[in-house]
């Protein structure tokens, strides 16, 4: 028998794949059926921080004509989201045995940040921060944003002790040092990376129009590489997520040095019976490969395991072809 189990953030897992925050996760019926398909945990859909005080915005502008009222109408919409939130926390907990992982999708520090002590009250597991600060104003500093992120960990681990994983992007100038800064936070786990809407133009209707939301497999590269990077030196467990289609792609990432990973475009286009087929692909290449515990091959091909740490670093084109022509290499 093999044993697929392992530890994320202080959490057991019983094998390393998470579905991943999304519509997939929004209901307790959908939770169910993906834990008897062999999830090891989820994360639920995020609440998002922008959405809360945005409708509260509005409401404000359009019914809203003195203070007191504002005051009352921004707290019940708070509220009414979060009491939703609550209720599927509270509700996936006494539904299934896997960890159940909230997630708040949040931008700023103030507002919004005490909802993690209810979070934690409610009985998640964990809670995932997904960040992200669309670094499109040309007169802001990395250095600045990257503080945002600092101020966020900081105030939410104010208000609950239960393990935080942090979900970026990529879209940092300085990646490796962020990820690092970031893993000596009091963070429990970071997840490389999210996936965003990205702007495209249909030129037919010569329209801007959102691209396509899904991971294709050829994506998996993009974690791998930096969590191989950066398994040896963060303080925190990795997770990888984007590009994640099949079992293979899972033992590729924890051989890099994750902990485990968070699927969600797999799922949306195969259908939650996909979890069960990437499992079987993980136990036959372990089979094949005579390996018996996810835990032995965690990290073996971290950059500090392989024989030529500059693999992970390369990015020419040209070494890459004239290394596929040379031996020496
Ligand atoms: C339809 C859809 C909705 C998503 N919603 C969320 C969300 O609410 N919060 C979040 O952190 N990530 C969200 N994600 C991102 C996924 O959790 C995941 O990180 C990303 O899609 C990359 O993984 P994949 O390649 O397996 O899809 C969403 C993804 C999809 C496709």
């Amino acid at each position: 028998m093999h044993d697929l189990s392992t530890r994320y953030m202080g959490l057991t897992l019983k094998n390393p794949i998470i579905v991943g925050s999304s519509g997939l996760t929004r209901s307790v019926e959908d939770i169910k059926l993906l834990e008897k398909e062999g999830a090891a945990a989820v994360v639920l859909k995020s609440i998002f921080e922008e959405q809360i005080l945005m409708e509260s915005k509005e409401m404000q502008s359009s019914h809203a004509t003195h203070a007191e009222e504002y005051d009352y109408i921004y707290n019940y919409t708070r509220q009414h989201d979060l009491g939703d939130y609550i209720k599927l926390i509270k509700n996936a907990k006494a539904a299934v045995s896997i960890p159940v992982i909230a997630s708040i999708n949040c931008i700023s520090s103030s507002g919004w940040t005490e909802f993690a002590e209810k979070i934690h009250q409610a009985g998640a597991d964990a809670l995932e921060l997904n960040m992200f600060i669309i670094p499109a104003d040309h007169t802001q500093r990395g250095e600045d944003i990257e503080q945002i992120y600092f101020d966020i960990i900081n105030e939410v681990r104010k208000h609950t002790s239960i393990p935080i994983a942090v979900k970026i992007s990529y879209f940092f100038s300085g990646l490796a040092n962020t990820i690092y800064n970031l893993s000596v936070r009091k963070i429990n786990g970071l997840v490389l990376f999210n996936r965003f809407y990205k702007p495209d133009i249909d030129l037919e209707r010569i329209m801007v129009v959102p691209s396509d939301v899904y991971s294709t497999p050829g994506d998996e590269t993009l974690p791998l590489q930096w969590i191989a990077l950066l398994s040896d030196h963060a303080k925190c467990d990795l997770a990888a997520s984007t590009g994640i289609h099949d079992g293979y792609a899972v033992i590729k990432n924890i051989l890099a040095g994750a902990k485990a990973v968070e699927i969600a475009s797999a799922i949306y286009k195969n259908g939650p019976g996909h979890i069960g087929i990437m499992l079987k692909q993980i136990t036959s290449w372990m089979e094949k490969h005579n390996f018996a515990t996810i835990r032995e091959i965690t990290g073996k091909l971290s950059q500090k395991n392989i024989e030529n740490p500059v693999l992970y670093e390369r990015s020419q084109f040209m070494k890459y072809f004239s290394s596929a022509t040379s031996s020496a290499e």
